[in-house]
């Protein structure tokens, strides 16, 4: 992907940049956005952008954070394993109040239906497996986390260079969906094939610290 912007150029065509950015939003107009205009003019295509936002927004909310928390509560026995779902669950928490402000900016909104925005979501419903061992649970985890890697380095190569401040959110949720992926690898490897796969994981200082999403510092005692 280039950084020269090819559709906001054919949208203009003969007009600079610079130029088509400042004379487009007039004074005292609320119904446009610069925000907007500045991303459009550099290529990005804002309403698939606003798309691919909600589908993220609803694997977040309703496939990730609701599922993990069924999920979390049938790993009995394994209060190791249920620590780490903890901090993954919440984190993706993290993640959909994080990206859910940019969907407005962009002048989007979120479905009011909370059953429709369910069947948008980017990634498949981690619904409890049956049986739900331990090992089954794990693989979905470990699933969820690798739909979500995918879905926001889609995000990040759409913005990257265009349009900073979503890329810098996207950025931020991948950083830790990286980590969340290595840290199932590491308890799937070990409960079912009885291997060490170290995840080089260090303990959040708070279940749920988010240190990418909230910007927060990271645990060093
Ligand atoms: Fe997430
Ligand atoms: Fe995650």
């Amino acid at each position: 992907m280039g950084m020269n912007n090819p559709e906001g150029s054919k949208l203009r065509p003969g007009k600079g940049h610079r130029m088509a950015t400042k004379t487009v939003v007039k004074s005292g107009d609320v119904t446009q956005r610069v925000g907007v205009e500045v991303i459009r003019a550099r290529g990005v295509d804002v309403d698939k952008l606003i798309k691919m936002l909600i589908a993220n927004a609803g694997a977040e909310f309703a496939s990730t954070y609701y599922y993990y928390t069924i999920l979390r509560m049938n790993l009995a026995g394994h209060e190791d394993y249920k620590e780490i779902c903890e901090d993954a669950r919440l984190e993706d928490r993290a993640h959909w109040e994080l990206i859910v402000p940019r969907i407005y900016e962009l002048g989007g909104h979120l479905p009011n239906d909370l059953k429709e925005f369910h069947d948008q979501a980017g990634c498949k419903a981690a619904k409890l497996p049956d049986p739900p061992t331990a090992v089954n649970i794990l693989t979905l985890l470990l699933e969820s986390e690798r739909c979500a890697i995918r879905s926001w380095s889609a995000v990040c190569d759409m913005t990257f260079g265009k349009d900073p401040r979503t890329y810098d959110l996207a950025a931020r949720i991948l950083n830790e969906e990286i980590e969340h992926e290595a840290w199932f690898i590491e308890l799937l490897a070990f409960e079912r094939d009885g291997k060490s796969i170290p995840s080089g994981h260090f303990r959040r200082g708070e279940p749920g610290e988010a240190p990418y999403s909230k910007n927060r510092g990271f645990y060093n005692p």
